[in-house]
């Protein structure tokens, strides 16, 4: 579990802001849900067999006994309240945006944490593939604007429950033909979970499963041309994307639909925002029957793809280096007035040396500094330094409020 720190945090803005304006476009609110749910709506939506919920589940019990699990993801969750408030019934469309951490106990390594930070958005209510296309437009949309170099879109159908046991079966029948050949992992799952084993990344898995059957050949009809609408329209769109046949999600609740924005870039940890089509979830923790699909970022991943710093912090506008006890209260309600007016001003607190009180205007990468000490009040006239230019001009105090504004924001030069 980190924490994030100033120099670090203005990346992590950056994204907030960059998905929140993006995701505005497409008709997305937010929602905001409670960081601990009741274990058992994990365990319903998520799947019993899937590692979040064998082995990396926060769980404890709260005073009154009752199971609850620090959230390992944000779907349920959403899908949980779009139940309790009835929000089918306002719209036949829910779109929502989340943000917000997220707990699994995984090994921690480069890009997995075991608190980390989701941005997700869900789309409840449509059926058709065209809220799929557009689901994926927006995906791409946002790593277009947050300027991500590198990534790729990849997608998959995970068929239907009218189509996926009859598969389910095939697969199992061959990974068995292949059992000595799969990891301690697989071979313990390939029953329970055999769709997992085609997407294990063990080399030994991936080599002993290369001839199994894709699930995109065993899709029924209705999955197959939904899954062929959704590749049209990309392409209509020029969305770039490949489809791959392999790729399985860790979670059970995806049907036809699925897809991953991967990288090269951060080792094993491959997939930057993935997601799916859930159509059978809502039904499943009690809800009404209604359709759903959305998608995950992961913000870390996202900010290491950028480069940790790569937004520049917040510059002060003005440092006002002050000397003296009178100056130093002059310069300390300029200050005020100033930032009231949401411009910011740094000063210093110690009754520093000048110098000492340049050197922290030029470590904080003030754009100006007013320089006044006693002599300054006196005369009516301070200088005032442009620090990106390297000039420095006089400017009279007794109208300092209604002219440093304006200097400040370029509208005139000294
Ligand atoms: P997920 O694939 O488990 O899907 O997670 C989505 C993204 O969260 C991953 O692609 C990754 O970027 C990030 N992530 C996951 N685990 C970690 C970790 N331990 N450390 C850092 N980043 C991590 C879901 O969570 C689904 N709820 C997505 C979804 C929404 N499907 C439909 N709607």
């Amino acid at each position: 579990m980190n924490d994030i720190l100033p120099g670090e945090v203005e990346t992590w803005q950056f994204m907030e802001e960059t998905a929140r304006r993006v995701f505005k476009a497409y008709g997305f609110a937010e929602i905001r849900v409670p960081v601990v749910e009741k274990t058992e709506l994990f365990k319903r939506s998520i799947g019993e067999t899937t590692d979040i919920v064998e082995k990396e589940m926060y769980t404890f019990n709260d005073r009154s006994d009752n199971s609850l699990t620090l959230r390992p993801e944000g779907t349920a969750p959403v899908m949980r309240a779009y139940c309790e408030h009835k929000l089918y019934a306002l719209d036949a469309v829910s779109k929502l945006y989340y943000l917000g951490p997220m707990f699994r106990y995984e090994r921690p390594q480069k890009g997995r944490y075991r608190q980390f930070h989701q941005i997700g958005a869900e789309a409840i209510g449509v059926a058709d593939p065209k809220i799929d296309a557009q689901i994926l437009a927006m995906l791409t949309h946002f790593f277009a604007e947050a300027e991500i170099p590198d990534i790729s879109l990849q997608i998959n159908s995970l068929g239907c429950p009218a189509c996926r046991p009859a598969y389910r079966e095939q697969l199992i029948a061959a990974l068995e033909s292949q059992l000595e050949h799969l990891c301690a992992d697989c071979q313990r799952r390939f029953r329970t979970n055999p769709l997992r084993v085609i997407d294990c990344k063990v080399p030994g898995c991936q080599s002993a499963t290369q001839n199994a059957p894709a699930i995109i050949e065993h899709l029924c009809p209705e999955c197959d041309d939904h899954f062929a609408t959704v590749n049209r329209l990309l392409k209509e769109m020029e969305i770039p994307f490949t489809v791959n046949p392999r790729m399985v999600r860790g979670l059970d609740y995806y049907t036809r639909t699925t897809f991953e924005m991967v990288t090269n870039s951060l080792g094993a940890q491959n997939a930057v925002a993935a997601g799916g089509r859930y159509d059978g979830l809502i039904r499943e923790i009690g809800g009404p029957d209604q359709p759903g699909i959305g998608f995950a970022m992961g913000l870390e991943r996202l900010v290491l793809l950028k480069g940790q710093s790569s937004v520049a912090p917040q510059r002060p506008e003005l440092f006002v280096a002050a000397l003296g006890a009178e100056a130093g209260d002059w310069g300390f309600l300029l200050a005020a007035k100033l930032q009231r007016l949401g411009i910011s001003v740094e000063l210093d607190y110690a009754g520093k040396s000048l110098k000492s009180q340049m050197r922290r205007a030029d470590k904080l990468q003030a754009r100006h500094v007013l320089i006044v000490g006693e002599d300054e009040i006196r005369s009516g006239t301070a200088q005032l330094k442009n620090m990106d230019a390297g000039t420095q001009s006089p400017i009279a105090l007794d109208r300092i409020e209604t002219t440093l504004p304006k200097i400040l924001s370029g509208e005139f030069t000294p």
